[in-house]
């Protein structure tokens, strides 16, 4: 069995989906967390894109170690030398490089002819060798280009010193017979194929990517790009934790297989959908809340009897833990670290007690408490953004009238302010007194309430996209009051702001105004 490895490029492509972006701490956290899963290469991003994207790659360049840390680049020397200067501390750096083959995108995006790009393409990649001894090179909308053309433009950037061939299906295009024959005969008609490694990277328009990945590999592929979730521009790119599973559940199958950590996959879907507010659909496969889900009377007595007849592979596989009662109100720290142990977290010192005061809030108010609740209070309490304002008191009155009333105190430091406002909604009108406080009035994009567990007291995700001075901003909290939890998530987005420190001055004068 040969090894695929894994590129991920969740924080380059699926970063690029609409309403995903990440801040640098996020995008390091996220990068972290696919170091544990033993991905072989981050596409860490696009550092000539913006100022931003700079930081964050250079940063997962300095701090993740492990894997490979790749930075995508047009075919352009400035391109190029701005991806070096971001990942040139990494251990094992790749630049990456790019530029369409198709005549589409010859004729209408680069108005340039095919031997104008092949020299561009080769020029680039022998300057991106010059100073980085890996390097990728992808041809853009490899599906819709000429094969022959494809097989000179390879043979040629082999020659200049590419190690990894990326086909990438950019517009999700092709299906699994087609793909795979594009990758038998581009193998087997490039003289230097043997030179490289051949990569598959699948967007998912046709809801084709993964099939279309499988059919890259049983026909040489030894590289997949996929992101987490699936997330990435429009339908998506092909999804990590789907082709991983498929290789091992069906290992006779296809006869592959990667070094992922399939205990880590789980977590990871659970960390970027905090992190984005882009939660999988209940049905998504490995990672959806029904993945493991028998609800069907037949199947639950099947279950019962033998796992094996319905089960092709178990939750704790991809590391879900099993949702039975695990712990009370009365359950002490030690228990709680030990749970938490079992479920995967090392938790010490401040992290623990942080958890145990979460944990015994929610106690209070929840009678059962599952994994998903200890895992939602860990992800919720492991604060990223130090907090700027803490919400300590929250009324509000309301009812199916159109009005609203909402009593707000929030405390920075050891100052105190306190402040009300009218809205439609309970909701808009906590938000308001929130804003008069902060005086930093925001934009609500986008704001979605899910319960992370069954019943009437389930503990409830809050998640918010706000516009703060034309930036977007994410929040979340959770919280088994709806309406705490929708502050709480509206109240980390502040902070993310003002961490950002744009803003500081107009907070400073208006907070003085309402302070108590
Ligand atoms: O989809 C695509 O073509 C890409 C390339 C930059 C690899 O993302
Ligand atoms: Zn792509």
């Amino acid at each position: 069995m040969s090894k695929v490895y894994v590129f991920d490029t969740t924080l380059r492509d699926g970063e690029q989906s609409p309403g995903a972006s990440l801040n640098l701490e996020e995008k390091l956290k996220v990068a972290q967390q696919l170091e544990r899963l033993n991905v072989d290469i981050v596409e860490a991003g696009f550092p000539i894109a913006s100022e931003g994207d700079f930081e964050a790659v250079s940063a997962i360049a300095q701090r993740v170690r492990r894997p490979t840390i790749a930075a995508l680049a047009r075919a352009t020397h400035l391109d190029i030398d701005r991806a070096w200067q971001a990942i040139r501390l990494a251990r094992k750096p790749r630049i990456h490089t790019f530029i369409a083959t198709s005549d589409i995108h010859l004729e209408h995006k680069l108005k340039k002819t095919r031997d104008q790009v092949l020299e561009q393409a080769v020029e680039a990649v022998r300057y991106a060798r010059s100073l980085c001894e890996e390097v990728e090179f992808s041809a853009e909308d490899a599906t819709r280009s000429d094969p022959d053309y494809l097989c000179r433009i390879f043979e040629a950037t082999i020659e200049a010193g590419a190690s990894v061939i990326n086909i990438p299906d950019t517009v999700g295009y092709a299906v699994p017979d087609e793909f795979g024959a594009l990758f038998r005969e581009i193998i087997r008609r490039v003289p230097n194929s043997g030179k490289a490694i051949f990569s598959s990277h699948c967007h998912n328009d046709l809801g084709l990517g993964v099939a279309n990945s499988l059919a890259a590999i049983r026909n040489g592929a030894r590289q997949v790009e996929c992101t987490v979730n699936g997330i990435g521009e429009r339908a998506g790119n092909a999804a990590l934790e789907e082709i991983v599973m498929a290789l091992r559940t069906r290992r006779e199958a296809l006869q592959h297989h990667t070094d992922i950590r399939t205990e880590e996959i789980y977590r990871s879907s659970r960390l970027l959908s905090n992190l984005t507010g882009i939660f999988v659909q209940p049905n998504k496969a490995i990672v959806g809340k029904n993945a493991f889900a028998h609800e069907a009377g037949i199947h639950q007595d099947g279950m019962l009897k033998n796992a094996l007849t319905y089960e092709i592979m178990t939750p704790q596989t991809v590391g879900i833990a099993s949702s039975t009662l695990v712990l009370g109100k009365h359950s002490g720290r030690h228990a709680l670290k030990k749970k938490y142990q079992e479920l995967g977290y090392e938790l010490e010192g401040e992290a623990l007690e942080k958890a145990y005061w979460f944990f015994t809030k929610v106690a209070d108010q929840k009678k059962e408490i599952y994994d998903e609740d200890l895992i939602t209070i860990i992800q919720d309490g492991i604060k990223i953004i130090p907090d700027t304002y803490t919400l300590k008191y929250l009324q509000v009155i309301g009812g199916n009238q159109p009005v609203s009333t909402a009593t707000v105190r929030l405390t920075r430091g050891e100052e105190s302010w306190l402040d009300s406002a009218t809205g439609d909604g309970p909701i808009d009108a906590t938000y308001r007194a929130i804003d008069r406080i902060t005086g930093l009035p925001g934009r609500l994009l986008d704001y979605t309430l899910t319960s992370v567990t069954r019943g009437k007291d389930a503990l409830g995700e809050a998640f918010v996209h706000v516009l703060f001075n034309e930036k977007n901003y994410t929040g979340k909290a959770a919280s088994t009051d709806m309406i705490d939890a929708s502050a709480r998530a509206y109240l980390n987005a502040v902070n993310k702001a003002l961490h950002e420190k744009r803003v500081l001055g107009t907070v400073e004068v208006h907070a003085i105004n309402s302070k108590v």
